[in-house]
């Protein structure tokens, strides 16, 4: 395999023409940094003085180092399957980005730190080189995890001379390739805590990877049911903010959609419930699942959520926390499509379609966490009780019946562009909302998160849906 020069790689594709294709791409992984407004809606780095930028630059890249600093280097060197990617390469990808999108075309006299690196940390994007296969990441014992570390330092250092050489003519375009560093980066934070939750999941040690406390016990009521009027309604991002407010392409275009009257349960489908799912021989019962569903469950034996495993006597879960007794009250959570789907049909309701979920967020009125630096958490908190909505961005990303399709009126831009839109709207399935490993503000209601069917890795729950009316009737 040749490793590209810094001069013939990024000189394939300007970064200025990737940000959309970059925005298309980025938005198969979960959340995204933005600052709210207090209604909820995104007003993001575009808006940011350079002075922000910087301060923002800082936190961005010190919450990637955090959530790291607890994984020894051998920690962050393995890969368990293909999805998964070490946790030195995360570290080292979101690095190339910033280098090879950013001080690549706006750092005079640019070199690149490692040649061979923009083959090594190159995730997607072909036209810009050759990339390292994404199987195959584990293999790469070198650089190591400290040498990923100086590279991290040697862009940190450019990247804060940039942004404060940066005059008010060359602000814009620049501001808007660092947010879209900041939404990547933020992207691979909650990519590095599933993958790593992963690779220690086979450990059968159990390590911690995140102390923490254990919380007291609670009790979870019945679900309530809340309703929602039908009628055509609007989805997708609306450009009435005037702000350049980030998004991805595959939010828009917004239009109008018929919905009937629905309801939504008001809190996730928790452990004990799937405990009785479980119970009531909801893995064995074929008459319960999709018929892909039913070949996963036979083909991979699946008997219970991913992290689960049965020691005799009761369900333990393995969680960044380490491995423990799976508590009734919280909410599901590394289900996949399928099993999602399965549980809905045994308990006599549904999965909410993508647009019944934004409909109903939307004119609740719940809005996602502000941006804190931080993530709400390495495991998601049982419901705390109250009125309307709850659990929407905070817990467990949430499965909807929708396929992941382009909305009308999309289509993917012309050249390098067209590599990454569309290409992935085949196969896939919507969630909805945010996982508590999710960068607070990094949520907003109009976000198509994405996965396979089969997909139990990332933090994935269940929210049920009802439909109140027969619309024949
Ligand atoms: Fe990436």
């Amino acid at each position: 395999m040749s490793a590209p020069t810094a001069g013939t790689s990024h000189s394939l594709r300007s970064p200025s023409h990737l940000v959309d294709d970059l925005s298309h791409t980025l938005s198969q992984h979960p959340g995204f940094a933005e600052r709210l407004t207090e209604d909820g809606s995104a007003d993001v780095a575009s808006e940011l003085a350079i002075e922000d930028l910087t301060a923002t630059y800082q936190s961005v890249r010190a919450l990637t180092e955090t959530l790291a600093a607890p994984l020894s280097p051998e920690d962050q060197t393995v890969q368990t399957m293909p999805d998964v990617s070490p946790t030195k390469w995360h570290r080292a990808h979101v690095t190339w980005f910033f280098e090879a999108f950013v001080l690549a075309e706006h750092q005079p006299g640019f070199h690149a730190y490692q040649d061979t690196y923009w083959t090594l940390f190159n995730s997607y994007y072909e036209t810009v080189g050759p990339r390292y296969p994404r199987p195959e990441r584990g293999f790469i014992s070198r650089p190591g995890a400290y040498e990923v570390g100086d590279y991290r330092a040697h862009v940190d250092d450019r990247m804060l001379d940039l942004l404060a050489s940066v005059n008010e003519l060359s602000c814009e375009k620049l501001t808007s390739l660092v947010n879209l560093g900041f939404h990547h980066e933020h992207q691979h934070q909650e990519l590095l805590l599933m993958d790593i939750k992963h690779v220690l999941s086979k450990n059968p040690l159990q390590p911690v990877a995140y102390p923490g406390s254990r919380r007291a016990s609670t009790q979870v009521g019945p679900a309530q049911w809340l309703p929602f009027d039908g009628g055509i309604v609007d989805v997708g991002w609306i450009d009435d903010s005037g702000n350049n407010s980030f998004h991805f392409d595959n939010e828009k275009p917004a239009h109008p959609v018929l919905i009937q009257p629905f309801a939504l349960a008001d809190r996730l489908v928790t452990n004990g419930e799937w405990m009785e799912f479980i119970a009531d021989g909801g893995y064995e019962r074929h008459e319960l699942w999709l018929s892909d569903g039913w070949a996963r469950v036979n083909a991979e034996r699946w008997d219970a959520p991913l992290y689960w495993q049965w020691d005799g006597t009761q369900w333990l879960e393995h969680t960044l926390h380490g491995t423990r007794p799976v508590r009734p009250e919280e909410p599901v959570l590394h289900v996949s499509h399928y099993e999602a789907d399965a549980y809905a049909s045994w308990a006599g309701k549904r999965l909410p379609t993508e647009f019944e979920w934004e409909h109903a967020v939307r004119v609740s009125g719940v809005r996602p966490p502000r941006s804190t630096g931080d993530v709400s958490g390495f495991h998601p908190s049982a419901d705390s009780g109250g009125d309307g909505l709850r659990q929407v961005f905070d817990s467990a990303w949430q499965w909807t019946s929708s396929a992941y399709l382009p909305y009308p009126g999309f289509s993917a831009p012309k050249g390098a562009i067209g590599e990454y839109n569309g290409k992935f709207m085949s196969g896939q399935m919507v969630l909805r909302g945010g996982a508590c490993v999710t960068p607070r503000g990094h949520a907003r209601s109009t976000y198509r998160n994405f996965f396979p069917p089969h997909s139990r890795w990332p933090f994935t729950g269940v929210r049920l849906a009802d439909s109140l009316s027969d619309p024949l009737d």
